[in-house]
């Protein structure tokens, strides 16, 4: 398979080298203003020869990115977040264009199987009234928001199953949590990596299910892996069509 790569940057360097590692060829590497990217544009000569192309720039670049590549006819792997406000035109760019193209704000095989771990978790633990839960998530000092995407996904999982859990709350608590209130906890320091713990705690006992990133690999080969299912496909995907598959 060749892909193209649009973003030079973090993401976009190390999906080159994992790529490098797995036999799949990088035919064209975009990015507006790094001058080691061959392109500075989405064009055809760009796109010629890519299967699938990756995105993971900016999100104020997604939309006019996808534009040019569905009008290209390349199916398109999308990891930039913080463009979903544009997702019901992005849907109708692919609809019309008859690409293929699936978007996740996390690609980690991990973390995807992690979320499969704690709804399976989540759902036994609606059966023990005994138990509580907490979620809690550490990253570097650099992260730019709080709490992670990831931890919200967790609570909505455990909100979802745990029937005794109603709400999520992040904030610091200045008062008792209420039973049916499910704490969401962050910290930031040095250069933690994303770090997710889910946990449930009775009298008796505590459970605690760890997830620990140690790179930026696990996104990198999540993206790798999801361009290769995409190849060929059409229609609109998330990372729920592509991980049912991948755990079938
Ligand atoms: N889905 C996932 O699993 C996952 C995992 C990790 C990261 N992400 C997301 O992926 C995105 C990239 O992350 P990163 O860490 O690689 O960021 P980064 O290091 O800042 O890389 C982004 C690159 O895109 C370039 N760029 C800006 N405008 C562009 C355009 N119009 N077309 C093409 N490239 C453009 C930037 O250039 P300049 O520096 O000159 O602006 C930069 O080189 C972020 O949105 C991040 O949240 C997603």
């Amino acid at each position: 398979m060749k892909i193209a790569i649009i973003g030079y940057g973090k993401m976009g360097h190390e999906i080159e080298r994992l790529a490098k590692t797995k036999g799949i060829e990088v035919a064209a590497v975009i990015d507006p203003t790094d001058s080691s990217a061959a392109f500075k544009e989405i064009n055809k000569e760009a796109l010629s020869q890519a299967d699938v192309v990756i995105d993971f720039s900016v999100p104020d670049a997604v939309a006019e990115n996808v534009r040019r590549v569905s009008s290209l006819g390349k199916n398109m792997v999308v990891g930039t977040t913080g463009w979903y406000n544009s997702l019901n035109d992005v849907k109708d760019l692919v609809k019309k264009s008859n690409i293929g193209f699936i978007y996740s704000p996390n690609f980690s095989i991990g973390v995807n199987l992690f979320f499969r771990i704690v709804d399976e978790s989540s759902k036994l633990v609606n059966k023990i009234s005994d138990y509580d839960v907490f979620v809690y998530e550490g990253h570097h000092n650099q992260k730019a928001d709080s709490p992670s995407g990831t931890a919200r996904a967790l609570g909505d999982i455990i909100l979802r199953n745990v029937k005794r859990k109603k709400r999520l709350v992040f904030d610091k608590l200045d008062r008792k949590i209420l039973p049916e209130e499910l704490h969401v906890a962050s910290f930031r320091a040095g250069f933690i990596p994303g770090t997710h713990v889910v946990g449930f705690d009775s009298e008796a006992d505590t459970i605690e299910l760890k997830h620990t990133a140690r790179s930026r690999a696990g996104f990198a080969l999540g993206a790798l892996l999801a361009a290769q299912w995409l190849k060929g496909k059409t229609g609109f995907f998330t990372m729920d069509d592509f991980i049912s598959d991948f755990f079938k």
